[in-house]
């Protein structure tokens, strides 16, 4: 296995600048690249409020690398057993899954491609800054495979069954356009202003007070699933522990 760094982390304070550095191959992804993933979300340092996910060069990324897929790796997957297999495809999951945790706000800056896992990557986050060559494409069933890294649930949460499955289904590209009228993308911007937009929007997010902001996060988070006399309930317990701590800080 290849032992250069495939993915930076330089943090600054409350904001952890990611990057994907595999240019040459739009940013690939391999077990590598997800197990480097995994540890930079274990190890991001408590004060860190905002992530921003990026690829270095043309593309965000484009998707799993193909040489994954010739490997001996899935074949040995699929000949493990079933809790083995589970596990492992647990622990790849895991380096996406961070990305949602509520005391964190994550935001992908997209330019070029995002196919595949690279776009179950930009939709394990918060938030897409998207330049406006971005394409995204899911490219698993057209290959054989399932979009198996949470981007199914993203997904319909994003832009609904119907449309989720026609654009599982058809594998089409979606240009920054289309993205940003079914809410796929948060800002569509000229890739010149993609690393100054993403900048503006998390300092206007690190501009709300941290409780407040994760107390939110986790509301709305619950408030996909939840009845709305649960939901209620959540929004005044959460309403509570913040008037309290207002008083306890003053
Ligand atoms: N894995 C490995 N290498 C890749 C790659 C990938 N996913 N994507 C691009 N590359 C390599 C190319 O092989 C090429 O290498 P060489 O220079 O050695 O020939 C280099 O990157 C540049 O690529 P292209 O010349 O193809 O560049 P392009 O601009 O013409 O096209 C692209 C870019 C649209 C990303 C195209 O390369 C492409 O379609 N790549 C494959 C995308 C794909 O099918 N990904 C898998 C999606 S499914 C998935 O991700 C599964 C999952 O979640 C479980």
């Amino acid at each position: 296995m290849d032992h250069t760094q495939l993915v930076r982390s330089d943090v600054d304070g409350p904001i952890a600048r990611i990057t994907l550095c595999r240019p040459d191959v739009h940013n690939a992804q391999n077990l590598q690249v997800w197990e480097e993933l995994r540890d930079i979300g274990r190890r991001l340092p408590g004060d860190v409020r905002c992530v921003i996910l990026a690829g270095q060069g043309a593309s965000f990324s484009s998707g799993i690398d193909l040489a994954v897929l010739s490997g001996r790796f899935l074949s040995e997957l699929a000949q493990s057993p079933d809790n083995a297999a589970d596990a492992r495809l647990s622990e790849i999951q895991a380096a996406f899954e961070w990305l949602r945790r509520p005391d964190l706000v994550s935001i992908a800056a997209v330019q070029g491609h995002a196919i595949g896992a690279g776009l179950q990557l930009a939709l394990a986050c918060d938030l897409r800054v998207l330049a406006a060559d971005a394409q995204l494409r899911i490219g698993e069933p057209g290959l054989g495979l399932v979009p198996d890294l949470g981007g199914t649930k993203r997904l319909i949460e994003t832009v609904g069954y119907s449309r989720a499955l026609e654009l599982s289904l058809t594998g089409r590209s979606v240009g920054a356009g289309e993205a940003m009228r079914v809410g796929l993308a948060s800002i569509v911007v000229e890739n010149s202003e993609l690393d100054d937009t993403v900048d503006d929007l998390a300092a206007a997010l690190l501009a709300v007070p941290r409780n407040a902001a994760i107390e939110t996060k986790a509301l709305l988070q619950r408030a996909v699933t939840a009845t709305s006399p649960d939901q209620l309930g959540a929004e005044r317990a959460a309403s509570l522990r913040q008037l309290r701590h207002h008083l306890d800080e003053s």
